[in-house]
């Protein structure tokens, strides 16, 4: 494949709500450094920086980021506003709130309801913007979201938020969260290495209520916050192999062609890679491919 020219368009778009995104995002955690949770040394403040203004360049509408996505010298968020504001008009910026971490970086425990204002208002302070496209709700193991989804509810009557998600959820937190207010989108684990009867639901049941489906670590895959690695299932490499094209983006593909309700997110600090990710949008795999990706999955389980 030739990537350098491809664009997110070749995707197609999606809208959350009533702002359309590329099917092809971006995820910014992988911006402010090395290493799981970014203890590890901090990226090069212009490399990420680039990365951010190439995603736009290339037609990538859809950001995912967090104010807990940091390390000791990096901020996804501040990264985004410096590479990217002022913003273009159809940026959408989707933001999480619900885990903490202290100015140490060590996580805390969930969000209480009431405090989930003062999350919002530290990602709008961080990317400069008055009110936020997107804010999820990324749920943290409680077991009923009623309370916490309905402090966003009141956020977003309030014009702090235009539309809601939720994020690390079981199918049945869609229906309580649509009883309290619109879900334009549901952020969960998912990969082709990962099979989870549950979320494969949750994604059905997303595409029957049109509300998009974001897969996170769908190159990472089983190695999660660890990061991409070099192994890749023989069916990945065959039919990367069939097309030229690289593990990262036959993941990617695969993701895309799940149902067209159904986002994709890569993260990434190397310039290389964004390319190389937004050029997956391109990627048609046949309905054989499918198949045997599909098998190779199955049996991962
Ligand atoms: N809701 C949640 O709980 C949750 C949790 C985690 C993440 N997220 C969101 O989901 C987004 C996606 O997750 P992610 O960024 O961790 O995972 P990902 O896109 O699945 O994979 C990122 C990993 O793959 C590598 N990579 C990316 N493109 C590659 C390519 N073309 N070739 C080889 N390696 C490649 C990256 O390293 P390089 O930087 O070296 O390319 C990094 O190690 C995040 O950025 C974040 O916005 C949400």
């Amino acid at each position: 494949m030739t990537y350098r020219t491809i664009t997110a368009d070749a995707a197609g778009t999606w809208k959350l709500g009533d702002l359309s995104v590329s099917r092809v995002g971006f995820g910014a955690m992988r911006l402010t450094g090395s290493a799981a949770f970014h203890h590890g040394t901090p990226s090069d403040r212009e490399r990420s920086i680039a990365v951010l203004r190439k995603a736009v360049e290339l037609g990538v509408t859809h950001i995912d980021t967090a104010a807990f996505y940091f390390s000791a010298l990096r901020s996804a968020n501040e990264l985004i506003n410096t590479a990217l504001a002022p913003y273009p008009d159809d940026l959408v910026i989707a933001a999480k709130v619900g885990p903490y971490r202290d100015y140490h970086g060590e996580w805390g425990t969930s969000a209480r309801p009431d405090q989930l204002r003062g999350h919002v208002e530290e990602n709008l302070r961080q990317l400069g913007r008055d009110h936020l496209d997107v804010v999820y709700l990324r749920r943290m193991r409680q077991d009923s979201i009623a309370e916490h989804f309905g402090a966003l509810a009141e956020l977003r009557e309030a014009g702090l938020v235009r539309h809601l998600g939720i994020s690390a959820v079981r199918p049945r937190h869609l229906a309580e969260a649509q009883a309290i207010a619109p879900v334009v989108c549901v952020q969960n684990r998912y990969a082709l290495d990962r099979p989870d009867p549950e979320s494969d639901a949750l994604l059905r049941l997303c595409g029957e209520q049109n509300v998009a489906f974001v897969p996170f670590y769908a190159v990472a895959g089983d190695a999660g916050e660890q990061g991409a690695t070099a192994a890749h299932d023989e069916e990945v490499l065959a039919v990367a192999r069939a097309h030229g094209a690289t593990p990262a983006q036959v993941r990617i593909a695969w993701t895309l062609h799940q149902g067209p309700h159904v986002l994709a997110i890569p993260g990434t600090g190397n310039p290389d890679h964004l390319v190389e990710n937004v050029a997956a949008a391109a990627l048609r795999l046949t309905d054989e491919e499918l198949a045997r990706l599909n098998a190779a999955r199955l049996q991962a389980g």
